[in-house]
């Protein structure tokens, strides 16, 4: 199913038949580099893939889409709406991932820009934020380009012990 449209991209629903694709990704430690859990085996990619696969289990209308470069057709990251609970408050994380052979072309921005658009417009929600790794520089400079700001910094998420910015916008 496709969420939505950019000028260069499509975000649809992720399907078994993107596993290979998607583990070319989850295994390159460079694409990883900012993750707390690394890179990933082919098993653990699976199962994060089939947990997507129908939206998020527990918000069918979130989740990791595949996203689709239109031009060539090829399949080059994952991007979407996660939900967190941080702070006893539900929040919705805007999350990006790109092959690095797209990388430095805007592909990211637009691709969060749509997201952005879709989760305010489509989904009515009222907030979005970014989780991010302090030292991911072209993360925080997609977060900023969308109109998102530096809220504040944590010691971690969900339990873990991995310093993190979160970015945030509310919707106008
Ligand atoms: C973060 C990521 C999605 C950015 O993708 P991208 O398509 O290259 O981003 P864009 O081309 O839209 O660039 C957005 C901005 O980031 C900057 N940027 C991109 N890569 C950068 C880098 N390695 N270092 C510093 N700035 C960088 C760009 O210059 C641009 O800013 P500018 O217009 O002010 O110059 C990509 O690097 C990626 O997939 N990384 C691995 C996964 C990841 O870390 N995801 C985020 C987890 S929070």
């Amino acid at each position: 199913m496709v969420i939505l449209e950019t000028d260069r991209l499509l975000l649809r629903h992720l399907v078994l038949d993107d596993l290979n694709e998607l583990f070319v990704l989850y295994r390159d430690p460079e694409i990883r580099k900012y993750f707390p859990e690394g890179v990933l085996n082919l098993e653990e990619t699976k199962e994060e893939l089939e947990w997507h696969m129908n939206g998020h289990p527990r918000y069918p209308e979130l989740g990791l889409w595949a996203t689709i470069h239109k031009k060539t057709g090829r399949f080059i990251g994952r991007c979407g709406l996660l939900p967190w609970e941080i702070d006893d408050r539900l929040e919705v994380e805007i999350a990006y991932l790109l092959d690095e052979s797209f990388w430095h072309q805007g592909l990211a921005t637009e691709a969060v820009q749509g997201i952005l658009k879709y989760g305010f417009e489509k989904l009515n929600l009222s907030r979005l934020i970014c989780l991010i790794d302090p030292e991911n520089i072209a993360s925080q400079r997609v977060a900023e380009w969308i109109g998102m700001t530096l809220e504040r910094k944590v010691d971690g998420i969900a339990g873990d012990n991995f310093p993190t910015l979160i970015y945030s916008i509310n919707r106008k």
